[in-house]
Formats: structure tokens, sequence, C-alpha cells
């Protein structure tokens, strides 16, 4: 490759979709960044448009075509020949036949394809042809790529790809591939570096994190990996995503032993409907769930419980809704992503026949907000009257002069910004905040003492 065709050439990445995508984002700028590529913030100022992809759903899906399509009517780009590139999880399920709808595009390039991307950006500036690489193989060289982190205090560390599980609705093993771990290591070496250059907060990431280990060494191995990632030094682990049916006791007693460990977990549900689950593949009961969330407040009481849930997967009767409504009440989560069913063509939810009305589901969508509304505010009126610590990310974005961050159990925290004290101290930094608002969606209160 004639990568210094690159040097000096700005670039603009636009994500769409999961951590996984966000991550995956960092690496492509990294790359970038060290073949001499500066990073802009709006597309029109920018040689290169970079989108990473989402399919998850069909909103995520259709977004794609209005986003390269506006890209026709930008100004000159700054070195009067701009390329498009399209990455991510459509450009792996589609690959070339994106070409067709899309005439503008120059450049794709699959999940399992990211270390190439500035090959392929270097050849279609020289040749001004199309260049596109999805192989259907985890790239081995993905995790060895540089990688350009958003903030300076968090980081997302990846411990493996793929998923092995095939629930019925979705998508993600067809355009992520099988699961495959990062040597452990790897990872623990990779958190110590990373505390060295003075991050605070790491996100553990993975389809289904409780898996990790299985096909390295047989068995999982998360709970020996939180524990080892807990001898570090960093000061706040936070992983996602979990699934139910693999969340082993032995991960619970090591949430609750390494004192890292936020008290925050992510346990998608789905559905509260035995019958509902099994028609997803999830592999477990709404029972099942309940106990697991028994056993786990049992052991580390008062932790925050989130969920991702699904309204009118194909076939869900109004006595199967009742009991994911009825679940979510016993549950009482901190907070959920409600989605409404998205047909994915390919996956086996697709192919069954669903007469529910649209307005009956949006009825249903909409009594299932209303009660992780009552439980998410009755979870952070918990807080009230106490000393939380935050770790600040910023401002509000409705106002510059209140920090904006988040306390142990993941809740968005607020607190002026002491007059004329400068916002750059206080980032990646630590306060304590009397809290003595508790809204759904956020805490707030008053500065006890400085960043630490
Ligand atoms: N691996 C994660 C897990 O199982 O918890 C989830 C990953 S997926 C990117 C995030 C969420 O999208 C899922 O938990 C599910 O609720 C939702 N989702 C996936 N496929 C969907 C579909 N076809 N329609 C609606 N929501 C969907
Ligand atoms: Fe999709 Fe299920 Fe895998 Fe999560 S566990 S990514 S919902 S197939
Ligand atoms: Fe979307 Fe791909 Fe993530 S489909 S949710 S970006 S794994």
């Amino acid at each position: 490759m004639n990568s210094s065709i690159l040097s000096g050439k700005t670039y603009f990445i636009r994500t769409f979709g999961c951590q996984m995508n966000l991550h995956d984002s960092e690496r492509v700028s990294g790359l970038l960044d060290s073949l001499g590529c500066l990073e802009v913030g709006e597309p029109s100022d920018a040689d290169i448009v970079i989108f990473m992809t989402c399919c998850v759903r069909e909103a995520a899906d259709t977004r794609l075509y209005g986003q390269c399509s506006s890209c026709k009517s930008l100004p000159k780009s700054p070195s009067g020949r701009r390329v498009i590139a399209v990455g991510g999880c459509i450009a792996q399920r589609d690959g070339e036949g994106l070409l067709t709808n899309l005439d503008n595009v120059d450049v794709i390039f699959g999940t399992h394809s990211i270390a190439h991307v500035g090959e392929l950006i270097a050849q279609a500036f020289e040749d001004g042809d199309h260049h596109v690489r999805c192989e259907e193989i985890e790239d081995k060289g993905a995790t060895s790529m540089p990688w350009h982190r958003a903030t300076t205090f968090h980081s997302w560390v990846p411990i493996m790809t793929g998923c092995n599980n095939f629930c019925s609705y979705c998508i993600v093993p067809y355009v992520r591939g099988r699961e495959k771990s990062r040597p452990f290591e790897q990872i623990v070496d990779e958190v110590a570096g990373l505390v060295r250059s003075d991050v605070r907060e790491i996100t553990l990431l993975g389809q289904n994190v409780n898996s990790y280990g299985r096909d390295i060494f047989g068995k999982p191995r998360f709970a020996d990996l939180l524990r080892a990632v807990g001898e570090t030094g960093i000061e706040r682990i936070r992983f996602t995503s979990s699934h139910p049916k693999d969340l082993l006791p032995e991960t619970i007693n090591a949430m609750a032993d390494v004192p890292a460990v936020m008290p925050h977990l992510h346990l998608a549900v789905q559905s509260g409907s035995t019958r509902v689950l099994k028609e997803m593949n999830r592999r477990y009961t709404r029972e099942q769930y309940i106990d697991l969330v028994r056993s786990i407040r049992e052991k580390i009481p008062g932790i925050a419980l989130t969920t991702d849930i699904i309204v009118g997967f194909p076939g869900e009767t109004e006595e199967d809704f009742l009991q994911t409504l009825s679940l979510a009440e016993e549950v009482r989560y901190a907070q959920a992503f409600t989605f409404i069913y998205s047909k994915r063509e390919g996956t086996p939810a697709a192919m069954i026949d669903d007469p529910t009305p649209h307005d009956v589901i949006l009825d249903r969508f909409n009594r299932l907000v209303s009660v992780i509304e009552t439980t998410a505010h009755e979870f952070n009126q918990g807080q009230l009257h106490t000393t939380v610590p935050a770790l600040i990310e910023g401002t509000s974005k409705k106002d510059d002069c209140m920090l904006q961050g988040k306390s142990p159990w993941n809740q968005t925290v607020h607190a002026p910004l002491p007059e004329g004290a400068d916002i750059d101290s206080y980032i990646g930094k630590i306060v304590d905040v009397d809290v003595d608002v508790a809204k759904t969606w956020y805490l707030s209160g008053s500065l006890v003492g400085g960043p630490r």
C-alpha cells in the first residue's frame, strides 16, 4: 500500500450501533491517525467520510442511505477528492451488494476487516475504483491495531468478539461471527497499561462476557478475569453484556469481592414469558431469571439492575406481554432499553407470521415504558440525601456550567461547577455529590470537597 497518500488527509467518522462499533471506530481512528490523517468534526471538512453501521433493527439500517446520499451535496473536500467508506455490520452483511443502492460509496469493509481500512482507502484515492473487503473470519490484526480513545479517563476493553447464542430474532451472530476470546494475559496487561496512562474506568466488552474463555479454556473464566483485572489498580470496572443463562455463581461472587467492580449489572431479559423466551431461543425461563436476580441481590444488596426488553416478538399475546410487565414490576429495574421487535431477514424469527396490529404493540410498548419509568425513579430516590461519588465526564448538554458524571450505579449525576473553576480540572476526576434531587433519569446535588 502507498499509505503516504493518506498523510495530511482529514477524516470524519460517524458511528451507529453498540459499544462494539464504538470501539471498532476507535481502532479505525487510531489506524488513520498513525498514517498521518487528522480527525475533523464535520463531514464537509473531511477528505475521508466513514460510516460505521448497525443493522440490529430496521431503523438503524435505513439511516445509512440518508447519510450516504447527503454526502453528495457536501462542498468540495479540502484535498479536492472525497472518499466515502462504509464499515460495520451492514457492510459485513451486504458486502459489495451495497454498491447497487449507494453509488457514491468507494470503500466497503466488514467487521472482520478493520485492520485493512487504511490500505483500502489509500487504493481508492490512488485508482478511483471501489474497494471491498468483507472476510468471513476474525481478523487477527484488529486487537493489536493502534487505538484512539474517545476519552482519557475511560476505556472500552474488548475481551471477546462474536456470539454463539443465535437468539432467534438477532442478526448479530451473522455479522460478527462466532465467539472468540482474547488471551487472558493480553487483556490484563492491556488494563495494567491503561492504569499507567491514568485511565480510571474500563468497560469490558463482549456480546456475552459470561462465556469469556470457553473457546480457550473449555469453560468460561469470566470470574477469574474480573479478579485479575481488579488486581491491576483500575478504580472502576464495568462490563457488558451478560447473558443470564451463563451468569455463574462464581461470577456473582467475584463481583461482590472485587471492590473496583461497580454495583451495576446489565442483564438482558428480553421477555417475561417463558413461552416467548423459548421461541426466542434464550435458554432460560422466567422463573430461572427471577431466581438469578434474587441470588444476585442476596450477594450484592442495592445493585442496579438494568436490562433489554423486546416488545412485539412475533406471536406475543397479551398474556405473554402481561408476564413481561409483571416481571419488570417484580425485578424493579434501575433502567431498561426497550425495543419494538424489528424483523431481520435471515433470522429464524423472520419466518414467523404475526397478525398483531402495530397499534397494539405500540400500546404494550408504552405500558412497559411507564413501568420502567416508575421503577427507575424509585431506584434513584434510594440515593436521595446520600453522598454519591461521581466520575465526571463533562458538562450537561443543556448547561455548560453543570458538571455531569456517573455514579457507581451508572446513574447520571449533575452538580454545579464552582464559580471561576476550570472544567478541565474536573473531567476524569471523581467528586462527591450530596444528592438533593432524584429524578427518573438523573440525580443532582452539590459538590462536597474537591475533585480527586
Ligand atoms: N448480546 C447482548 C445481549 O444478549 O444482552 C445484546 C446485543 S444487541 C446488540 C442489543 C439488544 O438489541 C438486544 O438485547 C435486544 O434487546 C435488541 N435486539 C436485537 N435484535 C432485535 C430485533 N430484531 N428487534 C428488536 N430488538 C432487537
Ligand atoms: Fe444477539 Fe442473543 Fe447474541 Fe445478544 S446473545 S448478540 S441478543 S444473539
Ligand atoms: Fe448493531 Fe452490529 Fe452492534 S448490528 S448492535 S453494531 S454488533
